[in-house]
């Protein structure tokens, strides 16, 4: 099998001259209800990913491109509160520059195996702005069926798009294990 093109890993304080680089574009927050971050917003939510990962085990990881050694863009697990329910939503955003290859979804399924295998999640979802055809086709690709429609935050028409766990996908594999550990024996569960 040829080696992966990328890791994903969380994220460290030094990664935000890469971070911002992505997440201050505006062509990558189009869909996004906060537009492209200051390097302050940007350094808040590596703090935030950084405390999410400490205290779940997951969070929205760092994307590696491993010919380069450099960050790329963040995909990983996001919690989301949806009308009074605790869901899972796998979140993803690249810089422009290396859009268009598979790695998205190369990212997303890794995130998504690793779910299933380590922890106790039925379904994983994906929030997606209608116009969001390359997220869509992401999803799609990850095995997600279009839900329903809803208002986001009371702010932003969106779709859901979710996938279940079927059988057999909770056998843990090496590599997904390295992505998120499996769930503590009475830690914290959804
Ligand atoms: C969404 C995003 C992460 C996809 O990254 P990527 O690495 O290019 O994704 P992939 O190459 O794995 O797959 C993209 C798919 O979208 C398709 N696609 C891209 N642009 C498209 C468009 N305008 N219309 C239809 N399909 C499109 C590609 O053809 C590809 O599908 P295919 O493999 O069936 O051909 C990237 O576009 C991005 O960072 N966008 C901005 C941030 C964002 O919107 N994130 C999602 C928020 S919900």
């Amino acid at each position: 099998m040829p080696s992966p093109r990328i890791s994903l890993r969380p994220f460290e304080a030094s990664d935000l001259d890469a971070l911002q680089a992505v997440m201050g574009n505006p062509e990558v927050m189009r869909f996004s209800l906060s537009g492209p971050k200051t390097r302050t917003e940007t350094e808040d939510f590596i703090k935030r990913c950084r405390a999410q990962y400490d205290e779940f085990g997951y969070s929205l990881l760092a994307v590696v491109d491993q010919a380069e050694n450099r960050v790329i863009g963040y995909c990983g697990l996001y919690r989301q509160e949806i009308e009074g329910r605790m869901e899972l939503e796998i979140g993803y955003r690249l810089h422009p520059g290396y859009w268009g290859r598979g790695i998205a979804t190369e990212a997303a399924r890794m995130i998504r195996d690793s779910a299933f295998a380590n922890l106790d999640q039925e379904r994983l979802i994906s929030i997606i702005e209608p116009e969001n055809a390359a997220s869509i086709a992401v999803a799609k690709k990850l095995g997600m069926n279009f839900e329903r429609e809803f208002l986001f935050k009371g702010q932003r028409t969106a779709y859901i798009y979710a996938v279940r766990k079927t059988k057999g996908s909770n056998q843990p594999s090496p590599k997904p294990r390295a992505v998120i550990p499996p769930a503590r024996q009475g830690g914290r569960q959804l």
